[in-house]
């Protein structure tokens, strides 16, 4: 009788012991880690495929998405893209993930944030170009507002692949062709969308994209092959993802290239040996769409159950659309794959949802879509990263347009076609949201200006042209980069009127047939909904162009890539351009770092401190209007051990002076941050040596032990 009664007590304190187990996932004062381990010590191997599998829920607004099987919602699947925005079906589906499931795992709701939810602003390489990464933190704040008030809690953004490519329609998407550049918008990105507690309603969890080097496609073809160095890896393509990881990234997207021969879905150095074991990052990996599934198109395996395994084992967490992993249960049944494997990432995909604090607030409160979009200060924001983005090329004294009567011709296909002034990835951006480049001109002309249609009359022509909206984005490759309406620029100059041209485009474009036939170039890229005004306050002179070229301007196709940081040649051709080509100029037409401004700034009295390497160099606003002025600090490495690009852009910031006014800025060097670089297994080396440091095309050179 005692055994009875003591196997009933010792029955009783496990099931005690068992329901509190149970119960610790649901308990936010537990530690989150675990949490983790409560909720997946209950979860069946098909329950832990579903959380690694993510669907689709609205209809699909990218047509470069391609999909095998009609979808239809399931509760129990980890994450959806949710393409819709009606905020009630939303709560719907998280209802019946948390009501109608044996563990009631909240949903992940995931959408392609890029630059802006229905308050679209410029472009990410437009973005780069202002050099202030205060602004875009701002605006990446509102396009959080605007997306997690919809029902959305993780963003497939920043994109930060290097690009030195224009061919690529995907340039666009990131911050241009240098590493440190991409690596402080990364980081300014992240801190927008994820503010500085995820927990919190308002904010989005990140995913930098596409790990890794998926920029390098071979001809700038789209999805292609890429070969790339060790030496490009480690000083090129990853250091924007390190500085991301060290700001909290959430998560992180795999892309759809081939890197030397692995796929990188799959490619376990990169996604485990450097990711996990190197860097300790501990959130989730998504594959890009549909990705697992072309790794049979890439020839790396035809079976599914190959594919999803060897993406699983890689360390790639989640799989997006191609409903491979729903077959996990499979792989492990088959011995492709054990359950450790799955449970790691699982793990990920659980600790993501408690960071987000999806099990204690799972649902999106109502707030009217008057109340939710296109706010005043939204509008505010955008205008002032499109202004201090908007690059001026070249100006023959005649902008900006004041008064002296002057009747204007506003012409160009940009002047109706408002979609282009978004850009891809306009997310929920509309058209008639625009600010239209006439109305703009209309709203803050000065006394004495005038429009007119009569060309004949007219005293200036502003042609608005550039790209169509799919012009750029994804799988958006061009063999040129010449603009398709160019010849309205001979149509237009027939006329023998001064020319301002103004141009959208999601890349750099090549301005060498048409850069002569006109007085004034602003190269806008997309700047989205207040199109209309910020290019009004630049041409009237109200505000002061500021932008410098975060993305090398080639003068012909022929010379991509091209780009600033090389490498020095053998042979140094004109000026520190290596190499000469015998029919066209060897230079590019517009430079990194380039660009014009209303007033003239002037560099002085650049000097470095050896002992403390402390930098220092005045700057000085020469003109007669003040003016915002990007300061760039490269380095020059002209002898290492492993061979040192020409110069690198180390630090930057910017600078606002009145007439006149002068500023001292200081850089202190830190030698294993600014004057070391990596070797071929990706450790930072640095040697003594003589090394240069450039600012406004001021150099002095130091030596360093
Ligand atoms: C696309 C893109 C990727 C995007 C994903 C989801 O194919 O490559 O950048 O986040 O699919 O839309």
């Amino acid at each position: 009788m005692f055994r009875f009664r003591w196997t009933l007590c010792v029955i009783f304190f496990v099931s005690i012991f068992a329901q509190a187990d149970d119960s610790i996932y649901r308990d936010s004062n537990q530690p989150i880690e675990k949490r983790v381990e409560s909720l997946l010590s209950q979860m069946t191997l098909k329950e832990k495929a579903m959380q690694l599998t993510q669907g689709r829920i609205g209809k699909n607004d990218n047509p470069n998405n391609i999909e095998k099987t009609k979808q239809r919602f399931n509760p129990i699947i980890g994450s959806y893209i949710c393409f819709q925005t009606d905020v009630n079906i939303r709560n719907e589906y998280q209802r019946r993930a948390i009501e109608e499931t044996r563990l009631g795992i909240p949903l992940l709701f995931a959408y392609d944030v890029i630059h802006g939810f229905r308050t679209v602003y410029q472009i990410s390489l437009g973005q780069a170009c202002s050099f202030n990464t205060n602004i875009v933190e701002q605006a990446v704040r509102v396009a959080a507002k605007e997306a997690s008030q919809t029902g959305i809690n993780w963003t497939f953004s920043p994109m930060i692949d290097v690009a030195r490519d224009p061919r690529w329609g995907r340039v666009s998407e990131g911050y241009g062709e240098d590493p440190l550049l991409n690596a402080d918008f990364c980081r300014a990105t992240i801190r927008g969308y994820q503010g500085d507690d995820l927990t919190k309603p308002d904010t989005l969890a990140s995913c930098m994209k596409h790990y890794v080097g998926y920029s390098e496609s071979l001809a700038g073809i789209d999805y292609a092959y890429t070969d790339i160095s060790e030496r490009a890896m480690w000083d090129t393509y990853l250091p924007p993802y390190k500085a991301g990881i060290e700001e909290g990234a959430a998560t992180i997207m795999s892309g759809f290239n081939d890197i030397n021969g692995i796929p990188a879905v799959c490619h376990q150095f990169y996604l485990t040996e450097v990711l996990r074991n190197r860097w300790g990052f501990d959130g989730v990996v998504v594959s890009d769409w549909a990705a697992i599934r072309q790794l049979k198109n890439q020839g790396f395996s035809k079976n599914p159950l190959v594919q999803g395994a060897a993406s699983l084992i890689a360390g790639n967490d989640i799989d997006m659309m191609s409903e491979i992993y729903m077959r996990i249960p499979k792989m492990v049944n088959q011995g492709l794959l054990t359950e450790d494997v799955v449970d790691e990432a699982v793990r990920r995909v659980l600790r993501l949802k408690f960071r987000l604090g999806l099990f204690e607030n799972p649902f999106t409160e109502w707030v009217s879509e008057k109340d939710r979009y296109l706010q005043p200060e939204y509008m505010e924001i955008a205008e002032k990263l499109a202004v201090e983005s908007i690059v001026l090329l070249k100006n023959e004294n005649i902008l900006p347009v004041t008064a002296s009567n002057k009747k204007i011709a506003v012409v160009g296909n940009l002047l109706d076609d408002h979609d282009a002034l978004l850009g891809f990835w306009s997310a929920h951006g509309r058209g008639e949201d625009v600010i239209g480049i006439q109305d703009g001109l209309d709203l803050y002309k000065p006394n004495g200006i005038t429009f007119t249609d009569d060309l004949d009359e007219a005293d200036m022509i502003v042609l608005c042209i550039g790209e169509e909206q799919k012009m750029s984005g994804e799988n958006a490759s061009r063999s040129t980069i010449k603009l398709h309406n160019e010849y309205l620029v001979d149509q237009y100059s027939s006329y023998q009127k001064p020319i301002v041209l103004v141009v959208t485009a999601g890349r750099p474009i090549s301005y060498q047939s048409i850069e002569s036939k006109v007085d004034a170039i602003l190269h806008m890229w997309q700047p989205g909904v207040v199109t209309g005004t910020a290019l009004a306050k630049i041409l009237y002179g109200i505000e002061n162009p500021s932008a410098k070229l975060a993305m090398t301007f080639p003068r012909t196709v022929g010379q991509i890539p091209i780009f600033y940081n090389r490498n020095q040649s053998a042979r140094v051709g004109n000026g520190d351009w290596s190499g000469l080509y015998q029919d066209i100029e060897s230079t590019p037409m517009y430079e990194f770092g380039y660009g014009l401004s209303y007033t003239s700034f002037t560099y002085s009295n650049l000097v470095i401190n050896e002992d403390t390497l402390e930098a220092q160099v005045t700057i000085s606003n020469t003109g007669d209007r003040s003016g915002k002025e990007p300061i760039l600090w490269f380095v020059l490495d002209p002898e290492a051990s492993i061979t040192q690009p020409i110069k690198k852009l180390k630090s930057f910031d910017k600078v606002f002076l009145k007439p006149g006014e002068s500023k001292t800025i200081t850089l202190s060097l830190d030698k294993n941050i600014h004057l070391s670089y990596f070797d071929f297994q990706g450790n930072s080396i640095f040697e003594a040596g003589t090394f240069g440091i450039e600012v406004g095309g001021l150099t002095k050179t130091f030596k360093v032990d």
